[in-house]
């Protein structure tokens, strides 16, 4: 089977950590490309050796195009700046881009929008991208799994992630 390709942008909200370890427990047939700004993450923090890193300035690279044929694409942890800029349809920098191809392309589009509280033109947005079929998902943190440390708790948000991007996982334990 051929593998699928997911990519995966990290932008300037809290949580990036959360975006790297998405990656990091991606099952290995997953071709994966990540999209990271300057002052997020470095070559040498991911432990998955099929990641293939753009620089978010990159708006050349493989994954702008349509043609490339990307199967998913998840904006991990997803700041309120980059989830107005895909609402509004903006493609200013390779992870606007890549959001608004799997738009056009009517592919797997997941966004993690980190912000608390949310306000209302933020709501306003998700609404717009989830009555577009829009996967919003924010790291939203789960009691019934018996997460009990925040690595559990983090395991939990991303399966529930790889859930909703139909990959197959065992991060947490599910209600029985
Ligand atoms: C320490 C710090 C934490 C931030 N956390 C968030 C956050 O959780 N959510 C958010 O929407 N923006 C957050 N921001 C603001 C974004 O980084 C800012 O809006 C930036 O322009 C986003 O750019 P990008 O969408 O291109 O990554 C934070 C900024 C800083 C400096």
């Amino acid at each position: 089977m051929m593998p699928r390709k997911l990519v995966v942008a990290i932008t300037g909200a809290s949580g990036v950590q959360l975006g790297k370890k998405f990656v990091d427990y991606l099952p290995k047939d997953i071709e994966v490309h990540v999209i990271v700004s300057d002052n997020a993450l470095t070559v040498e923090s991911f432990e998955n050796k099929q990641v293939t890193l753009h620089s978010s300035d990159n708006i050349a690279a493989s994954i702008s195009s349509g043609s490339f044929r990307v199967d998913m694409t998840a904006i991990i942890p997803c700041s309120m700046n980059t989830l107005a800029k895909v609402a509004c349809g903006i493609s200013d920098n390779l992870a606007t881009r890549v959001a608004a191809v799997a738009l056009k392309e009517q592919k797997k589009l997941l966004l993690a929008p980190r912000e608390l509280p949310f306000s209302a033109i933020a709501l306003e947005n998700m609404q717009k991208l989830a009555a577009l079929g829009v996967i919003i998902a924010p790291p939203v943190m789960g009691y019934y799994s018996e997460s009990g440390s925040l690595e559990e708790m983090e395991k939990f948000i991303i399966g529930k992630w790889y859930d909703a991007l139909g990959i197959p996982n065992a991060l947490f334990t599910r209600w029985e």
